[in-house]
C-alpha cells in the first residue's frame, strides 16, 4: 500500500503539494491526472524517495519512507519500476542491453540465460527479436516506451509500477499499444501501477479509479462516476466536453 499522509512540499519558498492525502491499497491501479505544472511528476518523485516531503508522511508497506536508513530504502526502490515520458534508454546500448543490463551488472546470471530472459521480456511487452540488436534510436516513440517498460520490469521485478506519461507524444496506435501492455501488465502480474497523464482522453482508457491534482491539492479522489458527477469547478473545468462523453469512454483490454 501506498499512502500520502498530508504531505506538503516546498521548493524554496514555492509550495508545490498542498495537504495532499491519498490511498492506494496493494495491487489496485490509480490514475494520477491534472493539467501540466500541478505537481504530478512530483508526486511520483516523492513516492521513489528522491525528496522528501517538508511535511507529512509518505507510507510504502507500513514505513516512513522518509528517514529510512539508504540500504532499507534502496530495497524499497527496488521494488518500484518506473517508466519516464522519454523512455530514458541508453542510446549507446542495444534494445537488448537495454533491457538485460540490470542483470549482466547486479546479478551471477550466464550471457546465454540473460539473452533467453531478454528474449521473453521482448515477446511479453511486443517487440520482437529482429530489434534485439538495434539502437534506441531506430524503434518508434511507441518501441522505445515498450522497451522502457520492459527494462523496468527485468531490472525490478516490481511490485510498483510508476508511469509518468506514457502515452504523451504517440500517435493513436501507439497509444492504445501502451495502454493495452499497463492494463495486461495490472491484469497479469498485480503489480501496484499509478499511472499519471495529463491528457484526459487516455485516462479513460486506462482504469476507473483517479485522484486529480489541481495545483498541488487532491481536487478529487474516487471512481469515474463520481468525477462525471462532480460539481467542483475545478473538476469541471479539467474534464470540460469530455464530462459528456465519459459514459461512453470504453476501457481498451488487453489482447
Ligand atoms: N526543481 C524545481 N524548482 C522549482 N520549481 C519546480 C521544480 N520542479 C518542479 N517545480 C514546479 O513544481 C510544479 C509542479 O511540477 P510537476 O510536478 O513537474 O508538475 P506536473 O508533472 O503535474 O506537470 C510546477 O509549477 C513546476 O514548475
Ligand atoms: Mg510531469
Amino acid at each position: 500500500m501506498i499512502e500520502f499522509r498530508d504531505v506538503n512540499y516546498a521548493i524554496g519558498d514555492k509550495q508545490i503539494l498542498k495537504h495532499v492525502s491519498f490511498r492506494i491499497p496493494a495491487g489496485e491501479p490509480r490514475i494520477i491526472v491534472g493539467h501540466s505544472g500541478s505537481g504530478k511528476s512530483t508526486i511520483l518523485r516523492l513516492i521513489l524517495g528522491l525528496a522528501c516531503p517538508t511535511s507529512g508522511e509518505i507510507i510504502i508497506d507500513g514505513q516512513n519512507i522518509c528517514g529510512l536508513e539508504e540500504k532499507r530504502l534502496r530495497e524499497i526502490r527496488r521494488q518500484i519500476g518506473m517508466v519516464f515520458q522519454d523512455g530514458a534508454l541508453f542510446d549507446s546500448m542495444t534494445v537488448g542491453e537495454n533491457v538485460g543490463y540490470y542483470l549482466l551488472e547486479h546479478t551471477e546470471m550466464k550471457l546465454d540465460e540473460i539473452e533467453d530472459n531478454v528474449r521473453q521480456m521482448l515477446g511479453f511487452v511486443g517487440i520482437s527479436d529482429e530489434y534485439l540488436d538495434r539502437l534506441p534510436d531506430e524503434l518508434s516513440g511507441g518501441m522505445q516506451r515498450r522497451v522502457a517498460i520492459g527494462r523496468a520490469l527485468l531490472s525490478t521485478n516490481p511490485k510498483i509500477m510508476l508511469y509518468d506519461e506514457p502515452t504523451t507524444g504517440l500517435d493513436p496506435q501507439m497509444t492504445t499499444n501502451i495502454i493495452s501492455l499497463i492494463n495486461r501488465l495490472m491484469e497479469h502480474r498485480h503489480v501496484t501501477s499509478i499511472i499519471v497523464t495529463h491528457q484526459i482522453a487516455d485516462a479513460f482508457k486506462i482504469g476507473d479509479r483517479f485522484i486529480f491534482i489541481d495545483a498541488g491539492e487532491v481536487a478529487f479522489d474516487g471512481d469515474v462516476n463520481g468525477l462525471r458527477d462532480s460539481k467542483d469547478p475545478r473538476v469541471v473545468e479539467f474534464l470540460g466536453p469530455f464530462r459528456k462523453s465519459i459514459a461512453h469512454v470504453h476501457k481498451i483490454d488487453f489482447v
